[in-house]
């Protein structure tokens, strides 16, 4: 099998394909056929030597990028009992350090995996990590009820997109900021007030919301503390400036916290039933081969896609997306 690896860290040119042996499960492991691999922006992050799994991988190189996955069970180790083989499946795997989905094999433990039943192997990529901070950012850190009124600051991008629709399926009144290209999109997808953050007066244009996800982090984080009603909260997503944005909502009395995404199978689960009911759908900004994971970087890197982007394995075309 082939991976997409770093040996160094450095630019999107760093991603290199190697030739690799496809790996053999262990008791309560599986093999995966990988159809489609999720790109997201930790992954860029990590190959270019920022953040915490840069540091904790520094000495671990070559590294293989991707933390979701969708493909087919292909083996199964000793003693495991969720899985057939030939069964889709998709997963959150090997957070935050291993990664390894950039692949087009992978062995993870059965606990990382849920059934694809009635939703696209394509989809089931696209879904595990955005729509995993979605929720938990939304849910576990914001508390957020049906009724309330909340911001989600960068709504057209992959967790963005997740959250406003989960957002609006529960009931709440969702406010977005996105360039003006997006407002339609937005409004299709369940905001109820678009606000283009290229205004002097965005800030302004939202007004009260109950609780704020902040998907940008640094200054528009900061700004958005205003718009925060008393007894309201600011969830800060982008690890690289939490503290900063802390530091700003502890100096004006605005309860700020900050998370870490984690892999959670029974939420995962939830999410695709929504996916599966059409209560909620992901946009797919492109597609690459396995062979293009720099320009799906590249791409993640202007800061602009709307929706998600996914890594196609040669495997996909055996199986329908
Ligand atoms: N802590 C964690 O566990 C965790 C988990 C997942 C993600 N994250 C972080 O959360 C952030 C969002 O992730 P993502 O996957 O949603 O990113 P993404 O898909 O790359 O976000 C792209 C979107 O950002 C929007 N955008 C760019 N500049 C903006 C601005 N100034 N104001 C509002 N929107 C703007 C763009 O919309 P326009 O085209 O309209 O500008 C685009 O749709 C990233 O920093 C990521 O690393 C953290």
């Amino acid at each position: 099998m082939t991976q997409l690896q770093i040996t160094a860290f450095g630019d999107p040119s760093v991603l290199k394909l190697n030739p690799s042996l496809d790996k053999v499960p262990a008791e309560g492991e599986v093999r995966v056929r990988i159809c489609y691999a999720g790109v997201n922006p930790i992954d860029a992050k990590t190959r270019a030597g920022l953040g915490w799994a840069a540091a904790q991988n520094k000495d671990k190189l070559p590294w293989t990028p991707g933390y979701d996955v969708a493909g087919v069970i292909e083996k199964l180790g000793p003693g495991v009992s969720a899985f057939k083989e030939g069964e889709p499946v998709c997963g959150m795997v090997g957070f935050p350090l291993a990664g390894g989905g950039y692949a087009e094999s992978i062995v993870v433990s059965e606990r990382e995996l849920v059934k694809l039943d009635g939703v696209s192997l394509k989809q089931g990529a696209a879904l595990p990590l955005a729509g995993l901070t979605a929720w938990q950012g939304l849910f576990e850190h914001g508390g957020l009820k049906g009724g309330q009124r909340v911001l989600i600051l960068a709504g057209a991008g992959g967790v963005g997109h997740l959250a406003v629709q989960f957002a609006s399926a529960y009931g709440a009144e969702v406010v977005v900021t996105a360039s003006k290209d997006n407002h339609v999109f937005l409004h299709g997808i369940g905001a109820s007030k678009m606000v283009d953050y290229h205004d002097a007066d965005w800030v302004a244009q939202v007004g009260p919301v109950d609780l704020v996800l902040d998907l940008m982090g640094g200054e528009s984080g900061k700004a958005a503390l205003a718009c925060v009603a008393k007894g309201g909260k600011l969830v800060t997503v982008p690890t690289l400036t939490a503290q900063l944005i802390k530091d700003a909502g502890a100096a004006l009395g605005v309860e700020v916290t900050g998370m870490l995404v984690h892999p959670d199978t029974r939420q995962l689960a939830q999410m695709l039933i929504l996916l599966r009911q059409g209560g909620a759908h992901i946009t797919l900004a492109g597609e690459h081969t396995l062979a293009e994971g720099a320009l799906a970087h590249q791409a993640l890197e202007r800061g602009h896609t709307r929706g998600k982007l996914v890594l196609r394995m040669p495997a996909a075309e055996r199986y329908p997306a």
